[in-house]
C-alpha cells in the first residue's frame, strides 16, 4: 500500500517522506516545484537509499491527479504538504493563496472521495489559535482571529475537513498543528530554502551567522515576557515528521474518526534565546539590534502536547543545540 504525498518536495514534506521510507512505507510524492527543487528528490533518495514514485503536478490539475490515482490503485492515504506559506505573501496575494491552498485542498480531496480513498493527513498550524486564549495552547482553545490570508487558508481548511468527517463518518482524518518548525536533516542534505530575504527567524539568524546578512532585525524587546522579546515554540523538523508517522499509524488502527493535534515541544524560547544558543553552538556571531514590533505578531505561543503524547505516543526530543547545530550545517553545505 502506499501513501501520496503531495508537496514531498518541500521542506517539511520532504523530511517527512525520509521517514515513510526509512519505515519501508512504499511513497508517492506529487510537487510542481513552486518553492523547492528537483535536487531535494536525488538527497532523499541518497539519505534513505530507497526509491519512490514521484509526479511533477499542480494538485490543482483534476484531471492529472485523477490519472495518478488510476495508476496507483494501492494509494491507502494522503499527506498533504501542497500549499503556499509565506505569511507576508499571502496579504500581498491572496486571491492565489486562496486559490491554491483551500481550492487544492478541495481537488485533492474530491478526487480521494472519487477513488474511495480517506485517509488524510492535514498540516495545519498554531497560527489557526490567533490571539491565543490561553499558554500554553491546548487544542480546545478557541480557534479564529487569523491576522493574515495564509493563516485563513488553515483554518479553512480545518472546518472544510470538519464538515467532510460530518457529512461522511467513514473518513480518518489528522489535523496537525504545527507550532515554529525548524532545523534540518542531520546529513545536512536537505533543509528550508525560503526563496529571498527570509522573514521567519531561525534561516534568517543562519544567514546572519554566515555573512549573508548584515544583522538581525529583533522585532520589539517591550513584550510581557521575561526578555522582552517574542516567545516561541520551535520545534526540530525531524520530530515534526516522525509526528506525521505517528498519525498515519493511528489513523490505520482507529475505527474513524477526526482527530487534532498540537505538534511542539511544550517550550518557550524568546528571540534571545535562540541568538544565544545559535551562538553557543555554533561559534559564530550573530549581531543584532532591536527594531520595533512586526505587525500581527503576539509576544508568546506555545504548546501543550499532552494530547499526541498520550494519543499519539509522540514527544519531540531534539533539543534547541540540534535545532541550531542541523540549521547552520544545511546553509554550509549550500554556501
Ligand atoms: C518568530 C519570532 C518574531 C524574524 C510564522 C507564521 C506561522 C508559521 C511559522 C508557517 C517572533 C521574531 C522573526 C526576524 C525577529 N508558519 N523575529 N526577527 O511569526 O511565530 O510564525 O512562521 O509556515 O504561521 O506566522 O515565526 O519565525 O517569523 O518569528 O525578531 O527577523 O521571531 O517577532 O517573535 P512566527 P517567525
Amino acid at each position: 500500500m502506499s501513501i501520496l504525498v503531495t508537496g514531498g518536495a518541500g521542506y517539511i514534506g520532504s523530511h517527512t517522506v525520509v521517514e515513510l521510507l526509512n519505515i519501508g512505507q512504499e511513497v508517492i510524492i506529487i510537487d510542481n516545484f513552486s518553492n523547492s527543487k528537483p535536487e531535494v528528490l536525488d538527497s532523499i533518495r541518497k539519505i534513505t537509499g530507497k526509491d519512490f514514485k514521484f509526479y511533477e503536478i499542480n494538485y490543482l490539475n483534476r484531471e492529472a491527479l485523477e490519472k495518478i490515482f488510476e495508476e496507483n490503485k494501492d494509494i491507502e492515504s494522503v499527506i498533504n504538504f501542497a500549499g503556499f506559506k509565506a505569511v507576508g505573501e499571502s496579504v500581498e496575494k491572496p486571491i492565489e493563496y486562496y486559490t491554491n491552498n483551500i481550492s487544492g485542498a478541495l481537488v485533492l480531496l474530491d478526487t480521494m472521495r472519487k477513488y474511495g480513498v480517506k485517509k488524510f493527513v492535514f498540516s495545519s498550524s498554531a497560527t489557526v489559535y490567533g490571539n491565543p486564549e490561553r499558554i500554553p495552547l491546548t487544542e480546545d482553545c478557541r480557534i479564529g482571529g487569523t491576522t493574515n490570508p495564509y493563516g485563513t487558508t488553515k483554518l479553512y481548511i480545518e472546518q472544510i475537513l470538519k464538515d467532510i468527517y460530518k457529512s461522511d463518518n467513514s473518513w480518518d482524518i489528522a489535523i496537525l498543528r504545527y507550532f515554529n518548525p525548524v532545523g534540518a536533516h542531520e546529513s545536512g542534505l536537505i533543509g528550508e530554502e525560503p526563496k529571498g530575504i527570509p522573514n521567519n527567524l531561525m534561516p534568517y539568524i543562519v544567514r546572519v551567522a554566515a555573512g549573508m546578512l548584515k544583522e538581525l532585525s529583533v522585532y520589539g524587546n517591550d513584550y510581557d515576557t521575561p526578555d522582552g522579546t517574542g516567545v516561541r515554540d520551535y520545534i526540530h523538523v525531524v520530530d515534526l515528521a516522525k509526528g506525521h508517522i505517528k498519525a498515519i499509524e493511528k489513523l490505520n488502527k482507529e475505527k474513524h474518526g477526526l482527530f487534532i493535534y498540537n505538534l511542539g515541544t511544550g517550550v518557550g524560547y524568546s528571540v534571545l534565546d535562540m541568538v544565544k544558543a545559535f551562538e553557543k553552538v555554533t561559534g559564530k556571531q550573530v549581531p543584532y539590534k532591536i527594531a520595533p514590533r512586526r505587525e500581527g505578531d503576539i509576544a508568546t505561543c506555545y504548546s501543550d502536547p499532552t494530547k499526541a503524547k498520550n494519543e499519539l505516543d509522540w514527544v519531540a526530543t531534539k533539543t534547541l543545540e540540534d535545532m541550531c547545530k542541523d540549521s547552520w550545517k544545511f546553509i554550509q553545505n549550500r554556501m
